[in-house]
């Protein structure tokens, strides 16, 4: 068992099982490693083919032994799934899908007891239609208190039949909805950035500011340490709503990175504070350049933005990105951030193989250009060894660790994701990195739950992949990530700095990291590895040669 105990000389101790004991710093998220579980397709418990919080809590030894250091729970409030809980109805309740607010404490109570950290997912920018504000809104006239919470416009046109504005969702089609009123008639227009069933909040109402502060609070107090911040570059639009330019980049388009957002996280910042234990706000904002989204992590405001993601396979990109991303973040003082996937990426065994001209939205039966497994997976192995060798904090998301592939080959009818069906099916979304997980090769449903049910459908290849296949197998990819993870602790890589090594061609990366050196070979050729010891290898290196698609992390 794990005791974490605090006190006025040192902050946090943990005594556990597995590791020594060690006091972990306070600003433990500057080096940590994060696991990104989402909810539905983690592990299920009862059987519905959804996953859910107690299936989390039934699989925490594995996470323990991957070696994180907190997990990030994407949300699993009340929801209608529209958008797989990205559309809350209730920010202070587990969705029935899930379990119960006792499920949730019971998973934080056993993760504490692990050492692992947990983080909660907030969306402020947005709510469900279903929220008993937005129906209230809807039940209210225009111009009433209620309608004054969400970015309620009257239409342009002679009667109001145009859009307020011409901003486009992210989801496809236009960012406006028309209402019906209470009397019948077609009426106002609410902005919805994401889909129509996610009416965005407006916050210059001092209400909604106010109802946020108690949410936090609400999990704040239940114990968790911290929040993922949704769209935390957009909740603040420029004033009067003006129409987008579409002749400038996206990143200054009205409807994202208003200077007014920072004041909101300050508030929060402050908020966070209060409580013991280091709790932390992380940004998902997007915005280009870094400088700018180095905004979203000073001193006063959130702890970590994500870093770009590393999507091309090509050595000076990903160097550019990698110097971008440390010298703005490190001039405002805050870690850089790495995240190589998430829920709304292709996964990377399939993304950094794709041809550069097909960079899609998802990808479907009929998608052309997708390499086989077995020669992609190798590109994912060596990128998880450049992440978790960078100096700064890592996300990993759930299935990264198994080297799963995108699914590609989900029936039409299957689909969830909005994108999908506001597109008409012409980007097929996010469902494929979203396929639960496989634990087990021979039981029903790959032992994700303990029936055959999954909300969608596995692959055959998920019987190779699964997490029991992979134990204590030398060149599995679990036994990779475990292996870098333990690493990257013992050599303290997360806290360390970079420094290039020159004369590598250029398809190689190669730096130094203390006393690591890594090398990542992003070419077609193999290039002569330096004398000295390697320490973990992404795929089978011979003597002193680093073949393609392969890194290692070696003795400086
Ligand atoms: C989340 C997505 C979600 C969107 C709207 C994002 O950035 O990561 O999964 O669809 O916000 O909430």
């Amino acid at each position: 068992m794990t005791e974490v105990v605090e006190s006025a000389q040192n902050p946090v101790i943990l005594r556990a099982s597995k590791r020594s004991i060690q006091s972990v710093n306070r600003e433990w998220w500057r080096t940590a490693v994060i696991y990104q579980v989402y909810p539905r397709s983690f592990a299920d418990g009862d059987g519905d083919g959804v996953g859910d919080l107690p299936g989390i809590a039934s699989r925490l030894d594995a996470l323990q032994e991957l070696g994180i250091d907190a997990i990030w729970l994407s949300p699993f409030y009340t929801s209608p799934q529209r958008d797989g809980g990205y559309d809350v109805a209730d920010y202070c309740d587990v969705d029935p899908l899930f379990g119960t607010l006792a499920d949730f404490d019971a998973l934080l109570h056993e993760s504490h007891a692990r050492g692992m950290r947990v983080i909660a997912d907030i969306v402020p920018n947005h709510s469900s239609d279903r929220h008993p504000w937005f129906e209230a809104a809807l039940a209210s006239p225009p111009g009433s208190a209620e309608r004054a919470r969400y970015l309620f416009r009257e239409g342009l046109g002679i009667d109001g039949e145009l859009p307020p504005n011409n901003w486009p969702s992210h989801f496809g089609g236009p960012a406006w909805t028309r209402i019906v009123e209470a009397d019948g008639t077609p009426g106002q227009w609410y902005l919805h950035l994401f889909d129509s069933s996610q009416p965005d909040f407006d916050w210059t109402n001092a209400e909604v500011r106010e109802e946020f502060r108690s949410i936090l609070r609400f999990w704040l107090d239940r114990g968790v340490d911290g929040f993922r911040v949704d769209v935390a570059s957009s909740l603040v639009k420029a004033e009067g709503l003006p129409d987008r330019d579409y002749t400038l980049h996206e990143d200054l388009a009205p409807c994202t990175g208003q200077p007014g957002v920072h004041e909101i996280y300050r508030d929060w910042r402050a908020l966070l504070d209060e409580y013991p234990g280091d709790r932390v706000l992380v940004a998902e904002s997007w915005i280009k350049p870094l400088t700018r989204r180095a905004e979203w992590v000073r001193p006063d405001e959130m702890h970590q933005a994500f870093n770009d993601l590393f999507d091309d396979w090509d050595a000076p990109k990903l160097r550019g990105i990698i110097d971008d991303t440390i010298s703005a973040f490190s001039a405002v003082g805050a870690p850089s951030t790495w995240v190589a996937s998430n829920h709304d990426t292709v996964r990377q065994a399939t993304r950094l193989s794709l041809p550069r001209s097909v960079r899609p939205n998802g990808l479907g039966p009929d998608s052309t250009g997708i390499p086989a497994y077995d020669e992609t997976l190798p590109r994912a192995r060596a990128l998880a060894l450049l992440t978790l060798s960078l100096p700064g904090a890592a996300y990993v998301y759930q299935g990264e660790e198994l080297g799963l592939p995108e699914v590609a080959d989900i029936p039409d009818e299957a689909r969830q994701d909005p994108t999908f069906l506001r597109t008409e099916g012409e980007q097929y979304g996010r469902d494929g990195c979203r396929v639960p997980l496989p634990w087990v090769a021979d039981a029903p449903s790959y032992g994700f739950g303990p029936t055959d049910a999954s909300w969608l459908p596995q692959p055959a290849i998920w019987a190779r992949l699964a997490r029991d296949r992979q134990q204590n197998v030398a060149d599995s990819t679990l036994t990779l990530y475990q292996d870098a993870i333990a690493l990257r602790r013992s050599r303290t890589l997360g806290a360390g700095t970079l420094e290039w090594l020159p004369a590598h061609p250029s398809h190689v990366l190669a730096f130094r990291n203390g006393t690591t050196t890594v090398l990542i070979n992003m070419g077609g050729e193999a290039v002569r590895l330096p004398a000295g010891e390697v320490l973990l290898a992404s795929s089978p290196t011979q003597a002193d040669t680093l073949e393609p698609d392969t890194a290692v992390w070696m003795h400086a």
